[in-house]
């Protein structure tokens, strides 16, 4: 088998690939070792930027967004006994959207198939070959057990974090810009009703906590805890004692319910330098990682795959490599940005496990500051809905 662009992983930065590839007249294949079933009910992030919604809607793959997800303006931070909201609309005009990420998935993958798009779900034993010729190999098994090589122009490794098509740029050639954080997120889903609005982040005395959504009756939270903690030893009980003694107060709880999953998230920053090899391109968290505090790890993906998309458009349209050779240069600038922002809302939030009293004070007045000022507010409202995509030309 033959394609233009091989594309290895049908996350958001997979498919979306596929999709403005395909709206460009680009064939591609998308491999996948997940089947679609489990793709399409598994819940993650939930949080799209503005120009991803943007994105989404211009390029046809927005109408359910827009009847089932709902426009965020604004976020609530709540420290030292008090609540302050940050306005995104009166700060830079844009919002957010709560839709999670598996809807998006549905979305791409039903457009992807409606175009007769060639997904192959459930593949195992997954490698690359002869990335730095002139026609890399995805050698694959199908889900029906069949050896297959499938021959391409260029390779794009959407594997997420655990994937290995990174492991394709050489160790002497590769530099792994690293960063372990030393507390997790203990992240529940519970069947209630929302407790808030938008969305809450909480600095308290026992560490943060975090307020979000999923659907009118699912609800997702999160509190820092550490990251060796088993989820599983905690009763229901004592899992809502902790998440409300972080956020509740002056007439406010949260609407408690049944907890149907809990899972400790391990925080971590992550670049792939470069993110590209030969003809190997990465993609999303195959490339990086960002803690989720501030919500990026799903927004870098598909500005990568816009970017990428653009320089491909561009080699398969002209004969010119110039965007390709730059990509993970321009991918890359947004994606430092990211990990800025990530780590810094980390950092303001979090109590780290030897914080003192000065280290507590000194939180509270930068939350103070960037709650209290419109330029603070501004600050943080523009990183949150999301730097405009570079778009080159
Ligand atoms: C969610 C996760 C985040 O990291 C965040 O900052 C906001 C929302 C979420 O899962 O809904």
């Amino acid at each position: 088998a033959r394609t233009q662009v091989g594309i290895v992983g049908a996350g958001p930065a997979g498919l979306m690939l596929s999709h403005l590839l395909s709206a460009a007249g680009i064939g591609s294949v998308v491999i996948e070792t997940r089947t679609r079933e489990d793709i399409e009910a598994t819940i993650r992030a939930g949080i799209l930027e503005q120009g991803t919604v943007d994105l989404m809607v211009s390029t046809g793959v927005g109408d359910r967004l827009l009847d089932k997800g709902s426009r965020h303006d604004g976020i609530e931070i709540r420290f030292g006994g008090g609540s302050h909201r940050v306005d995104f609309r009166s700060s830079v005009g844009r919002s957010v959207y709560l839709y999670p990420q598996h809807e998006v998935l549905r979305d791409l993958i039903a457009a992807r198939l409606a175009d007769d798009g060639d997904i192959r779900f459930g593949a195992s034993e997954v490698s690359l070959h002869g990335v730095t010729g002139t026609e890399p190999v995805i050698h694959f098994t199908d889900a029906d057990g069949r050896p297959t090589d499938l021959r391409c122009d260029l390779i794009a490794g959407c594997d997420g974090a655990q994937g290995t098509t990174k492991w394709s740029i050489p160790d002497g050639r590769r530099t792994d810009h690293f960063r372990a954080y030393r507390h997790g997120w203990f992240g529940i889903l519970a069947e209630a009703p929302p407790s808030s609005k938008e969305l809450i982040y909480a600095h308290s005395d026992r560490g943060f906590a975090l307020i979000s959504s999923r659907t009118p009756t699912v609800q997702r939270m999160y509190f820092q805890c550490d990251p060796e903690e088993d989820a599983d030893s905690w009763s229901d009980n004592r899992i809502w004692d902790e998440l409300q003694s972080r956020v509740a107060g002056r007439g406010f709880s949260l609407n408690e319910g049944r907890i149907f999953q809990r899972s400790v998230i391990p925080m971590r920053s992550y670049i792939c330098d470069p993110m590209q090899h030969g003809r190997l391109f990465l993609a999303g968290d195959a490339a990086h990682t960002v803690p989720p505090t501030g919500a990026k790890g799903l927004n870098l993906a598909i500005s990568d795959a816009v970017v990428l998309a653009q320089a491909l458009e561009r080699f398969f349209g002209t004969g010119h490599a110039d965007l390709l050779e730059g990509y993970g240069r321009t991918a890359a600038q947004r994606v430092w940005r990211a990990q800025h922002f990530s780590w810094w809302m980390t950092s303001m939030l979090h109590l780290a496990p030897d914080a003192g009293d000065f280290d507590r004070h000194r939180q509270l007045a930068e939350l103070d500051q960037i709650t209290g000022s419109a330029a603070g507010r501004t600050l943080l409202a523009e990183s949150y809905t999301g730097w405009p995509i570079e778009l080159t030309n």
